[in-house]
């Protein structure tokens, strides 16, 4: 068996991918300003300051989108959390280092822009707002923690992680990440808020890129290894929105309608990515990287009836809501 490469050996025999995508990104990414993004004329001063604060009939806002633009924020809030996480297991030097501080630099402007504008719309609570921030970032995010307290993982699953499992783990949730943005800009209603998430959907997803390829690469040197790393990032992922306050309600609220479900994960996040790295026609593993494959292929086969079975119970869920709505309406 093929003895598993140090994080060391890792991280020096892919620096030279690391610098040919530091580059890549830099020559794509587009530069822009949070400013231009926010309808600053709608802002009033809030009691505080002689004007009015929150109430809910301010907000122009739905259930859904609320609910959703919140968790996607909280979840840009948690930068600190996720910068953590990759520059503990990426390197500080050359262009492991130049690509931490930039993608940092990158997803603040995601927080920024969101806050602005939720706070200068009124389109949500930000009183309540600024307590999840606190809870949620005080809590911290660790996608490995998360997956070792779900109790599913078993122990000899979780012994060895680091860099692989890291950037396994940030590929699949860029992409999540800009599916969600997408998908909440869909139902703001609201052609500021639509342009805005379409923005941060787009650097969400030049930062996929660079983990993909940085994984992809992971592959080919260390097929057995890296295989093992993707096959525990995808059996036990969870989204970045797990652990925060009301992630329960926003979540299924977010399932129910649209923004980020079951099949959207395995269909728009997994599998374009499991494809991109040809993990299933590759011929390059050993016995021990067949058998990995083998259960990542059980996986995804229960995750596609379990798509099915989520959907059901959907549809079921949004009927028995619409009866509801019929009923009051003909009574009002
Ligand atoms: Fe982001
Ligand atoms: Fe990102």
């Amino acid at each position: 068996m093929a003895r598993n490469l140090t994080q060391l050996e890792l991280l020096l025999e892919l620096e030279p991918i690391a610098e040919q995508n530091v580059d890549r990104h830099l020559s794509m990414a587009k530069t822009w300003h949070p400013h231009d993004y926010v309808p600053w004329d709608e802002g009033r001063n809030f009691a505080a300051m002689g004007g009015l604060d929150w109430e809910p009939g301010q907000s122009r806002l739905g259930e859904v989108a609320r609910a959703a633009m919140i968790t996607n924020l909280l979840t840009e809030d948690n930068l600190p959390s996720y910068h953590r996480e990759i520059s503990e297991n990426f390197s500080q030097d050359g262009a492991w280092g130049t690509w931490v501080g930039r993608w940092t630099a990158e997803e603040n402007r995601h927080g920024i822009v969101i806050r602005d504008y939720l706070v200068v719309t009124r389109a949500v609570d930000p009183v309540a707002l600024e307590r999840a921030r606190m809870a949620h970032m005080t809590n911290g995010y660790s996608a490995m923690k998360l997956v070792r307290e779900s109790g599913r993982a078993s122990a000899a699953d979780l012994a060895d992680t680091g860099f692989l499992h890291s950037v396994a783990y940030v590929t699949f949730q860029e992409l999540a990440t800009r599916v969600s943005h997408r998908n909440t800009g869909k139902v703001c209603d609201d052609p500021v808020a639509d342009r805005m998430l379409q923005r941060i959907a787009a650097d969400e997803n030049l930062h996929m890129i660079f983990y993909r390829n940085l994984c992809g690469a992971a592959l080919d040197l260390a097929p057995d290894q890296a295989l093992q790393a993707i096959s525990d990032i995808v059996r036990y992922f969870q989204m970045p929105g797990a652990g925060m306050p009301d992630w329960r309600r926003n979540g299924v609220l977010m399932a129910k309608h649209g923004i980020y479900d079951l099949r959207q994960h395995l269909e728009e996040v997994v599998m374009p990515v499991l494809r991109k790295w040809n993990v299933f026609d590759r011929n390059d593993f050993t016995a021990r990287g067949d058998r990995i494959r083998n259960e990542l292929g059980e996986f995804l086969e229960k995750l596609g009836q379990d798509c099915v079975k989520f959907e059901e119970q959907r549809d079921r869920a949004l009927a028995r809501e619409a009866r509801k709505r019929e009923l009051v309406s003909a009574k009002g």
